[in-house]
């Protein structure tokens, strides 16, 4: 057969070999696509590699709530179950006007609160996209960021109306800062960071006070800010959805990053016994679970494009649990498998793969989209695959991906429930039941996240697993860091400010 310029052809070579040939601007029936039935074939292997049984899961779940328990044992574990010196809920009637400023995984937020009681309130924000270059510049340069988009807000915010600051010169406004990345806290207006997370590596940081480096910044620009509380984004969440809600008892994050916040007695905290904080009272603790099994790896179910995502991370080892998760890894997963299949000469045989086969191409937002795709022929599939990567798709190929994307965001779901689960079972919740407040992309986005967790649950802990239902949370990091504040305004005002 003679060799056209476009088309797709073979040559038998002289010594017997084929040689296919093919260019990618042929309509998709010149190109040799994998069989319906190799699809299916390959499926049937994921399945099996990123498929979690009960019986798996209720094994993790143990696993996970003797982690928690050594946690609050003493200092310095990998799961550091951190006291936040937030002290018991709130009680739904704080007031006034606070500053929240948010660093994310993805986003920097500023924000005014108004809390009017009764659960109720007011936002008005702004919200800034971080540049890669950003999460890995020297830490200082990152505060000072903050601090000068904070600035810009209240200058164009300030004025009488509704919705504006009201600043008389001279005056400042309290401010929650939620920094969600772990920190050890001696006391709620300082958190010395223990390590970066979701793939943040600002040099000059790690073991630094960040509160102290913020407050910093607040001066360089003159910010009218009165630097009151530093928390994480579980702890806001905890916090804000008790305040509009008092039967949450747990808040999570399932978004960039993966982790979780509840209210523990200080009597069942071994660690803190020496402070001499009253026996009788609560504490809110940050847990940083989205380490449970780092560097060990001994009871998660990790395939080997997990550990590829791990060993190509900043961090090696840590995060475990979140990287198996968290909405910064799916779409790494799901690029991995192609580029196997690929690499096998399963998928787009000769078609340029080049796009596809860049670190972190893939957004996890595409799983979401491939898994709500509503047409037969999964046109939305036929875009993602065009538009982003120029690679042409047939139907089976298609049925394929959202099948993989399926399996890959169920099983985050499934061990998102394990982590609810471990909580749930150490604090004895299970009974009474209890509501778990929840945020972050993944949970508000990704189709059927929520349902697939309360699957998980009731796979865990059989029919009574539907005594744990999740629940979109208030806005923890503007909200719940506003909250925040004024309870500790409060205790402060009353001399029970706890300083160590
Ligand atoms: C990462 C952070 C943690 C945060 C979570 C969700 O796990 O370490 O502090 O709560 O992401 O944003």
């Amino acid at each position: 057969m003679p060799a056209s310029r476009r088309g797709s052809g073979a040559v038998t070579l002289p010594t017997g070999q084929t040689l296919a040939f093919h260019t990618r601007t042929q309509d998709e029936e010149d190109l040799p696509h994998a069989t319906k039935k190799t699809m299916a074939d390959h499926l049937r292997k994921y399945e099996s590699l990123f498929t979690l049984t009960p019986q798996r899961m209720r094994m993790i779940v143990d696993a996970f709530k003797d982690t928690l328990e050594a946690g609050l044992e003493k200092h310095g574990n990998t799961v550091p179950m951190i006291p936040t010196y937030v002290f018991g809920w709130p009680t739904g009637n704080e007031t006034g006007e606070y500053l929240a400023v948010d660093l994310g995984g993805t986003n920097l937020r500023v924000c005014l609160v108004t809390l009017q009681g009764a659960g109720k309130f007011e936002i008005t924000q702004s919200k800034y996209r971080l540049t890669e270059e950003q999460k890995q510049e020297d830490g200082q340069k990152l505060f000072d960021f903050c601090a000068e988009c904070l600035k810009t807000f209240i200058d164009q915010h300030v004025g009488e109306e509704p919705g504006m600051i009201n600043l008389k010169p001279g005056a400042k406004l309290p401010l929650g800062f939620t920094f969600s990345y772990p920190c050890s806290q001696d006391r709620i207006d300082h958190g010395e960071l223990i390590r970066w997370t979701k793939g943040f590596g600002n040099p000059n940081t790690e073991g630094h006070d960040v509160a102290e480096m913020f407050r910093k910044s607040l001066q360089k620009y003159d910010v009218p800010a009165d630097f009151i509380s530093l928390t994480c984004d579980t702890t806001g969440t905890l916090i804000a959805s008790h305040y509009v809600n008092p039967k949450t008892k747990i808040g999570c994050i399932f978004g960039t990053g993966c982790n979780a916040a509840y209210m523990e007695k200080v009597v069942d905290i071994p660690k803190i016994k020496h402070l001499g904080i009253a026996q009788d009272a609560e504490v809110a603790i940050n847990c940083e679970y989205g380490a449970f099994d780092s560097f060990e790896h001994e009871h998660l179910p990790r395939t080997k494009y997990d550990q590829v995502v791990d060993e190509t991370s900043n961090k090696p080892g840590e995060q475990a649990y979140e990287k198996l998760i968290s909405g910064r890894y799916l779409g790494e997963i799901m690029r991995l498998v192609i580029c196997e299949l690929i690499d096998e000469g399963v998928l787009f045989l000769g078609q340029e793969t080049y796009k596809l086969e860049k670190a972190y191409a893939f957004d996890t937002a595409f799983l979401s989209l491939m898994e709500s795709d509503p047409t037969d022929e999964l046109l939305m599939i036929i875009g993602i695959f065009t538009h982003f990567f120029a690679v042409e798709t047939t139907l089976a190929e298609r049925q394929f991906f959202r099948a993989l994307a399926k399996l890959i965001g169920r099983r985050a779901a499934r061990l998102s429930a394990c982590g609810i689960a471990a909580i749930v079972s150490k604090m004895g919740y299970l009974e009474e039941g209890c509501s778990v407040g929840a945020d972050g992309s993944l949970y508000n986005k990704y189709p059927g996240f929520a349902d697939r967790i309360h699957e998980g649950l009731v796979d865990v802990f059989g029919d009574k697993g539907r005594n744990i239902v999740t629940y979109h949370a208030e806005d923890g990091s503007g909200v719940g860091s506003a909250v925040i504040a004024a309870m500790t305004k409060d205790r402060k005002e009353k001399g029970l400010y706890v300083n160590v």
